[in-house]
């Protein structure tokens, strides 16, 4: 029987990382996949989920399921760290997801309970992985343009052109801050004219929201999408554990469902328990339960946003380092642009040829549409990469 099965495509990411992993060269520095490391190159695991995760070894005294959709109090606590006081709790439902990748999976797999007929749709470029999961689960899905590669911005006339083909009860999947692959966002005026557009034309938005606290700060993150939350009468959102507490492998992440003011939750509800059940049974529980230590516990959660602030600026800080590095070698500003994006990605603007060759002449990695993990950088590997990309002609 198996031999039926269909060679499946490469996913880049991944196997960029085994090819970094195979790399001898001692000098070699890794832009590739998007996880967060310090100047050491260290993915650390942050104080506050160190001090929990002592906490929980000292009163947990039960490894027994929780329920399908994980712990109310997790659920709650992410409520308010996405959603803040944007909508009533009372329109909400949710479940805990396997890290924010299930909850995409969860959403899709709803939106195909609820209208098989939608066109789901993607930015042009997006996470690959969007796409994957779109073909797996049998979605329509269409792009919309969104970058501009000339300028490294948002081509916001283009993705509103292409929004125009949304018909009702379609759904617009955006990224809620720090847009990877390409580090480039919505101005909050810009959000605000997606949620009128999508209102008008009575679609949904399906919000993935992997980097709050990445970009410009918790709030401020959060700040598109709850924008969004109050302007629609249904909204799906995907958020992720992964890399605001850095604990990408315990998959923590949760899905949100934002019903029309007075409706019935029940069958929302009810599908986000049965998705779950029908494919993991119950969602892992020691991520989630740590974080939500952390947001209900404000000694704890204050030094939590201490550490992911440090973060935040660290990553700024590299971005201005290589802006100034590039534009003291090229002579222009020409590379002022990744100053300007936020989060840990920006999209370099190399073809894959020129990718290629930072890898081969220098042991520089990054995905090949020219995605580089600013998080990969330090001090020292900031000169090395800005003489390569000149060298290399991009
Ligand atoms: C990335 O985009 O590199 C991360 O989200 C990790 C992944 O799973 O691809």
């Amino acid at each position: 029987m198996f031999e039926n099965l269909e060679a499946q495509p490469g996913d880049g990411i991944l196997e960029l990382m085994g090819l970094f992993r195979d790399d001898p060269r001692p000098g070699k520095i890794d832009l590739g996949v998007g996880v967060y490391k310090n100047a050491e190159g260290v993915t650390p695991i942050m104080r506050a989920i160190k001090t929990a995760e002592k906490r929980l070894w000292e009163v947990e005294d039960t490894k027994s399921y929780v329920a399908p959709t994980g712990a109310p109090e997790f659920l709650e606590a992410m409520a308010g760290l996405v959603l803040g006081d944007a909508i009533d709790r009372d329109r909400l439902s949710y479940a805990a997801t396997s890290g924010g990748t299930g909850a995409v999976r969860s959403g899709m797999d709803m939106i195909g309970r609820a209208n098989p007929d939608a066109t789901v749709w993607v930015s042009d470029p997006t996470w690959p992985v969007h796409w994957a999961i779109l073909r797996q689960v049998g979605q329509k899905h269409r792009p919309y343009r969104y970058f501009d590669p000339a300028t490294r911005a948002v081509d916001f006339d283009a993705m509103m052109a292409d929004l125009d083909g949304v018909a009702r009860g379609d759904v617009v999947l955006l990224h809620g801050c720090c847009h990877n692959p390409t580090g480039a966002n919505l101005t909050l005026p810009e959000w605000q004219i997606v949620a009128d557009h999508l209102s008008e034309r009575g679609a949904l938005a399906f919000v993935d929201i992997a980097y709050q606290g990445f970009g410009d700060g918790l709030e401020q993150d959060a700040a598109g999408l709850r924008l969004i939350a109050a302007s629609l009468p249904e909204v799906i959102i995907a958020a992720s554990c992964s890399k605001n507490f850095g604990i990408y492998r315990e998959r923590a992440g949760c899905i949100i469902a934002i019903s029309e003011p007075g409706q019935s939750r029940d069958l929302t509800q009810g599908m986000l328990s049965v998705l779950n059940r029908n494919s993991i049974s119950f969602p892992p529980d020691h991520g989630a339960r740590l974080v939500s230590m952390i947001l209900n516990d404000p000694a704890l959660r204050a030094d939590w946003q201490d550490e992911l602030e440090g973060i935040r600026i660290g990553m700024l800080d590299l971005r201005q380092s290589l802006a100034d590095a590039l534009r003291a070698r090229a002579g222009s500003d020409r590379f002022g642009f990744l100053a300007d994006h936020r989060g840990m990605f920006s999209r370099l603007g190399a073809t894959p040829e020129q990718v290629q060759h930072l890898r081969d002449a220098f042991g520089i990695y990054m995905v090949a549409d020219s995605r580089m993990n600013i998080a990969g950088l330090n001090k020292a590997t900031i000169p090395v990469l800005a003489d390569a990309i000149i060298a290399t002609g991009i």
